[in-house]
């Protein structure tokens, strides 16, 4: 059976850092509610010369130079975002402008846990023979859509993109099992409010020039305690596997409290479970890659070793995969890594 391995990976969060002792000068909270509730400790914000399309560039070309690809050798780019620059066109297709080739492009939304779902989408166009290589991205700057007067969710989010190239190999690599789900009843606890083709007939939020993030956070707080550990239990089964087989749990970064939930109820220990929320907050789509990114980074991930993804978000929506990391069995001779952008399948 084919697989779609992980052979390259890179991130890109902006310059600007909001720390908690800044958010203190802004709205009514202290370091010392932030950190206890959180986790967080600053987070990275978009400033006037950066947007999405730029953070998700830069986070492919580091992950194409770590494949070792050019961009026209890609066959396939999926953008996971609910913070695309414009709507037509995709944001895909803005990232493939600036990073040359004719890949195929498309978007897909499905919030935080976005990069999960591109990863699997992703993954069988390669498992299926379609296609040889195809970039992942999930990048998000939700501080544009956060009201800086509001104490209960400014805190939360930052901004940033995380990028990943899959490719073909014959051995078992990548996504190894996936579990997607939604609660789309439950979306009224985390939207954007009139942010789309629909127009509002309230004059309140047509007058609002660009509309702001509303969220119930304990109902997502439950929400995500519960879904998490579902979720990566069901991966984890489906790929044939149990928690003692896993090396690392990669986590939505969202809150300190939810991931150290989650990893009691699936009873891993904590230095199986990533976390670097304190440095970027809740950077939605790019939260997963960006972990992924760092995990590898800092030398704790091996050829070979199991990874479990879970994600959570607006939707309401959950996501999890077994990753098996590593690049074995991927041709790097230049014969076998051709052209990309044709149609193969
Ligand atoms: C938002 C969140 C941190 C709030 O933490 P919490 O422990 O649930 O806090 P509560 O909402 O119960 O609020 C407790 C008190 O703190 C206050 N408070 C809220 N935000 C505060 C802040 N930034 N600083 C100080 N006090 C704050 C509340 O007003 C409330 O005060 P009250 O008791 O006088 O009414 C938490 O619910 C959460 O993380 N939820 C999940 C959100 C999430 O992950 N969203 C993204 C999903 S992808």
């Amino acid at each position: 059976m084919r697989h779609a391995a992980i052979s390259g990976w890179g991130m890109a969060v902006p310059e600007r850092i909001l720390s908690n002792s800044d958010l203190e000068r802004m709205v009514e909270t202290s370091d010392e509610w932030i950190v206890s509730r959180t986790g967080i400790k600053e987070r990275r914000v978009v400033g006037p010369g950066d947007s999405t399309t730029s953070l998700a560039v830069a986070a492919a070309r580091q992950a194409l130079d770590r494949a070792g690809l050019a961009a026209d050798q890609i066959d396939l780019i999926v953008v996971a975002t609910c913070t695309p620059d414009q709507f037509l066109v995709s944001q895909a297709c803005l990232v493939q402008a600036e990073l040359g080739g004719n890949a195929g492009a498309f978007d897909l939304g499905a919030a935080c846990s976005g990069f999960v779902y591109a990863l699997s989408t992703a993954s069988q166009f390669v498992q299926t023979g379609c296609h040889e290589r195809v970039l992942v991205i999930g990048v998000d700057t939700l501080t544009r859509f956060v009201d800086y007067t509001d104490r209960t969710t400014c805190i939360l989010f930052g901004d940033g993109a995380g990028a990943v190239v899959l490719e073909a190999t014959d051995e078992p690599r990548g996504l190894l099992s996936t579990v997607l789900g939604a609660d789309g009843a439950g979306a009224k606890h985390l939207y954007i409010p009139g942010w789309g083709a629909y127009v509002p007939e309230s004059a309140a939020l047509l007058a609002e020039p660009r509309p702001h993030l509303q969220m119930n956070g304990q109902e997502v707080f439950r929400f995500a305690v519960r879904v998490m550990g579902e979720a990566a239990g069901a991966a984890v089964e489906r790929a044939g596997l149990t928690f003692a087989d896993i090396d690392m749990l990669i986590p939505h970064q969202a809150n300190a409290r939810i991931i150290d939930a989650a990893a009691r109820t699936l009873d891993l220990p904590r230095d199986k479970v990533w976390m670097n929320l304190d440095r970027y907050g809740n950077t939605s789509a790019a939260s997963i890659p960006i972990a992924l990114h760092e995990a590898e980074a800092a030398g704790r991930l091996r050829e070979g070793d199991n990874l479990v993804l879970v994600a959570f978000g607006g939707g309401l929506s959950w996501a999890a995969g077994v990753v098996r990391w590593g690049t074995a069995g991927v041709c790097r001779d230049p014969e076998c890594r051709g052209r990309g952008g044709a149609a193969t399948g």
